[in-house]
């Protein structure tokens, strides 16, 4: 399904609807059936107490990392740097953190609410170079309706 098409059907539903889990947990469930290579697709929300990241759902395999340190794994070093980052091969990153080891790429966005970094989408791919930077613009899209409505 092409991105406008899905960022109509996120606005239309999260507009309808402000329960922020159910909503992160639509987006997730909607890019996992709708695109391919997403094979898993998390939300992790910040908690700057414990400077660390935590999953708040999901779909896709289940992951023992719930819990991720800022500054550890990729989706770590998003929660520092504020910006995307494209995996195209895991097997080359020092600083990963391994879900599956049928995992060979992945990305994560940053969610900014009020111009800050307050968590990201994290995207699992079983295929190598699976994720483009027009895909990054998409997640970047998607995570402006969840700012806008969910927050
Ligand atoms: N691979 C991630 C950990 C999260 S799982 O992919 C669900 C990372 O390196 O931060």
């Amino acid at each position: 399904m092409a991105h406008a098409h899905l960022l109509k059907q996120i606005e239309t539903v999260l507009k309808a609807s402000s329960d922020q889990e159910k909503g992160l947990h639509f987006i997730c469930q909607l890019l996992h059936d709708n695109l391919d290579n997403f094979d898993w697709v998390g939300y992790y929300l910040h908690s700057h107490n414990k400077k660390e990241l935590v999953l708040k759902t999901y779909v896709g395999d289940p992951t023992d990392h719930t819990h991720i340190p800022f500054g550890k794994g990729i989706c770590g070093q998003v929660a520092l740097s504020n910006e995307s980052f494209i995996v195209d091969d895991v097997t080359t990153q020092d600083n990963y953190i391994s879900c599956s080891i049928n995992v060979k790429s992945e990305i994560v966005v940053p969610l900014f609410i009020n111009g800050q970094n307050k968590g990201q989408i994290d995207i699992d791919s079983n295929k190598a170079k699976a994720f483009t930077d027009q895909d990054a613009d998409f997640l970047t899209k998607v995570n402006r309706l969840v700012a806008l409505y969910l927050f």
